[in-house]
């Protein structure tokens, strides 16, 4: 039985939703040695606070600058002197693997006829990117950017930009992330929230939660109705 009703919309988080974070490391881990899953997470957590940071001090540089700058501080942290893989590293965040769950998910959410939508702290080229290497083009009708409005999640602005350009009410968006601080934030704003918990997190402590939990996209589409 359908949790959330009256969904016209479904919007996705990107990194970590869509496209597996992990992945850049992992394919050059051989060059990263034991050392290959601390920096991945290192550098996941470092790009994460420079995007709350900046937001808070009013100093916005786009998503893949954040993320060379993380990148940057866990080559100094893990002392890995490399510029050719540091270059190998960022070219490899473009085209991210897409989970396994993706695609098929999409492809039931369009034959169900729900709009399909990313929402993310991603640059349009780096998000259009993915989109294209993880040949996901088809399925996804609009890549809504941060870049538009300069700040970063969990700012409600950001949420909003998916009612304004969606054009349809909080009500009407289920947006999906695997990012618990996210789905805090979007459930704050106002949309319906599904978190994806992919990575068995415990949920975060903090005033909103969102409609429903589940492991894998796979459980999404039996979940929504429109
Ligand atoms: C994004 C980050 C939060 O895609 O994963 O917006």
């Amino acid at each position: 039985m359908a949790v959330l009703s009256g969904i016209q919309a479904c919007v996705f988080d990107a990194y970590g939703t869509l496209f597996d974070f992990n992945s850049a490391v992992a394919r050059h881990r051989a060059r990263l040695g034991d050392i290959a899953d601390q920096f991945s997470a290192l550098w996941r957590k470092k790009q994460l606070e420079y995007t709350w940071l900046r937001s808070l001090m009013h100093r916005h540089a786009d998503f893949y600058q954040v993320t060379l700058d993380a990148l940057d501080y866990c080559l100094v942290a893990f002392d890995v002197m490399d510029s050719a893989l540091r270059l190998d590293l960022m070219d490899a965040y473009r085209q991210l693997d897409c989970y396994p769950d993706v695609r098929p998910t999409l492809e039931q959410l369009k034959a169900d006829g729900f709009l399909t939508a990313i929402l993310s702290n991603g640059s349009p080229s780096m998000l259009q990117t993915a989109v294209k290497s993880a040949n996901i083009q088809k399925l996804v009708d609009r890549i809504l950017s941060v870049e538009q409005i300069g700040v970063y999640k969990p700012d409600p602005r950001v949420y909003q930009l998916a009612v304004d350009q969606l054009a349809l009410s909080p009500r009407k968006i289920a947006f999906q992330s695997s990012n618990a601080w996210d789905t805090v934030g979007a459930a704050n704003f106002g949309l319906r929230v599904v978190w994806v918990n992919r990575f068995n997190q415990s949920p975060e402590k903090l005033p909103f939660k969102a409609d429903a939990e589940i492991k894998s996209l796979s459980e999404l589409a039996a979940l929504l109705s429109k």
